[in-house]
């Protein structure tokens, strides 16, 4: 009887061990990569529509409208003694180097194969798939040959302003830009092909703060003029000559950069049909 019980036992506790116990994690990488891991691309969707947003808040709200109260922009914006503020290109280039100081190692370029800069000129293999951008006006992916991974979407002659200037710009190799033209690409590297939902998070955070600190260093300049420029909870213009201040900013930044993010994070129902979750459950 005793003999049976404990048989009993034993086979329970196989039947225990070896078909219901819970499976045992595979590693500590999978236990940490989480459940939702994202295609490189739909990083790049996010930050690029966070950098659209951004340049074209500034370059309307700030440069169209402060030109008219009196604030003046140009590229020799840093040196001592000139009162202007950064160019939309350089403004661009000011959030580029920031966020190359921080850990997520996102890269940000704007080339061209006609630059008023000769350093934004796009190499050689970089010209091909630029090449490519013009023809479909639409972002092209490509992986270098050292493994990096590269987002280029076009960068089109959206205003007037855009093809006047380039058109009058003394070291333009091109004069005869047209509004709707590609006029260059930005482009985007990173070291990984995809990205889990808790790096995706720190690259946006990444890219916001990038942007943020790119307005302040325009804000203390601004701050530092003869006649400094005030900054309040307003934007230039009707005759007043202030800059709105680093919240005010980056909240209309946030704002019209939340329902690309939304449709970048949560794919699945979104505009993208066709999209499925990266998430696995
Ligand atoms: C007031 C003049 C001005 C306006 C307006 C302007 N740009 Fe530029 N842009 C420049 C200058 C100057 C540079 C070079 C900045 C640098 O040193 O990197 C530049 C750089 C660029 C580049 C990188 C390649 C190059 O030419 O060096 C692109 C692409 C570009 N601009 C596109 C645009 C687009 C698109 C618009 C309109 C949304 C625009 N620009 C508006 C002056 C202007």
């Amino acid at each position: 009887m005793m003999k049976i019980t404990l048989v009993g036992l034993f086979g329970s506790l196989m039947i225990y061990l070896f078909a219901t116990a819970p499976d045992a994690l595979p590693d500590q990488t999978a236990a940490t990569a989480g459940k939702c891991n994202f295609e490189v691309e739909a990083l790049f969707d996010g930050v690029n529509a966070i950098n659209d947003v951004a340049r074209s808040i500034y370059t309307k709200r700030i440069v169209g409208a402060g030109g008219k109260v009196g604030l003046k922009f140009g590229e020799d914006w840093q040196e001592p003694g000139v009162e202007k503020g950064p160019l939309p290109a350089l403004f661009l280039r000011l959030t580029a180097a920031r966020l190359e100081a921080k850990p997520p190692r996102l890269g940000l370029y704007l080339g061209s194969d006609a630059p008023i800069n000769k350093s934004n000129l796009f190499s050689d293999a970089q010209l091909v798939s630029f090449e490519q951008v013009k023809a479909s006006r639409a972002p092209v992916f490509l992986t270098s040959a050292k493994g990096s991974h590269i987002g280029m979407y076009p960068d089109v002659a959206g205003v007037a302003p855009c093809v006047d200037c380039h058109n009058d710009h003394v070291d333009s190799p091109k004069t005869d830009w047209k509004l709707g033209d590609v006029m260059g690409a930005t482009t985007w590297t990173y070291p990984a092909a995809t990205v889990s939902a808790d790096d995706y998070v720190a690259v946006i955070e990444a890219m916001f703060e990038s942007v943020a600190e790119a307005y302040q260093l325009y804000l203390d300049k601004a701050a530092g003029f003869a006649d400094p420029v005030s900054q309040a909870e307003n934007w230039p213009g009707s005759g007043v000559r202030v800059l709105p201040d680093k919240a005010m900013f980056m909240t209309e930044v946030r704002t019209q950069a939340a329902p690309v993010l939304i449709d970048a994070l949560l794919p699945a129902g979104s505009e993208k049909k066709d999209e499925v979750s990266p998430c696995v459950f």
